[in-house]
């Protein structure tokens, strides 16, 4: 082998289609179990994404390695891009690509689909989600959907936010 052949991870984080050939890989991301809680099964979010009419998901890469996922959907009520489903397997937390696949996420949105409103919701008892998101620029706005805490981005008055 050469030295070039020899491919050293390079902390790429890139955000992939899910089609047929990685489906499966996502069914594999696994949160903590203090985490279970705050989000539903990969299994269910790509079922709400196949049937319900509304999400699209995204798969989240690392060097080509699938460590994570989200979806995002435009409410027709107020014209939003929501962010939902967000997690980062358990091997792949606190190393900040979930911060970065969020940002990465928004520029995407931003840039290809023009969306300027970005929204999302967690529980209140989900310190980090809520830590990650405030320091990504989302303000909680009062709102609640269901039991959540909905906190919102307009990328218009904040630019850089998509930068990774
Ligand atoms: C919320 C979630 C997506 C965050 O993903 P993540 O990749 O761990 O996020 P980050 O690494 O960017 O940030 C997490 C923490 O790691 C810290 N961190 C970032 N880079 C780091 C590094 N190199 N070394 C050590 N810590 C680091 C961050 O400062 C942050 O610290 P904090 O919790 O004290 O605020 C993940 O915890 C998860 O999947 N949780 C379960 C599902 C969930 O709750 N989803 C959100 C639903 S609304």
């Amino acid at each position: 082998m050469t030295q070039s052949d020899d491919k050293q991870p390079t902390d790429t984080i890139e955000l992939i289609e899910v089609c047929q050939s990685n489906w499966r890989d996502l069914t594999g991301i696994e949160v903590a179990e203090s985490q279970k809680a705050f989000v539903a099964e990969p299994c269910y979010y790509l079922a709400m994404c196949c049937y319900g009419q509304l999400w699209s998901p995204l798969a989240i890469s690392l060097d080509g390695r699938i460590i994570g996922m989200m979806m995002w959907a435009v409410d027709p009520d107020d014209r939003s891009c929501w962010l939902g489903g967000i997690m980062i397997d358990r091997n792949s937390q606190c190393r900040g690509l979930g911060e970065r696949a969020v940002r990465q996420a928004i520029g995407m949105l931003s840039r290809i689909h023009s969306h300027r409103r970005f929204a999302l919701s967690y529980s209140p008892d989900n310190h980090r989600a809520r830590r990650l998101y405030q320091r990504i620029g989302f303000v909680e706005t009062g709102e609640m959907e269901g039991d959540e805490i909905v906190a919102r981005l307009d990328v218009s008055s904040t630019p850089d936010v998509g930068t990774p």
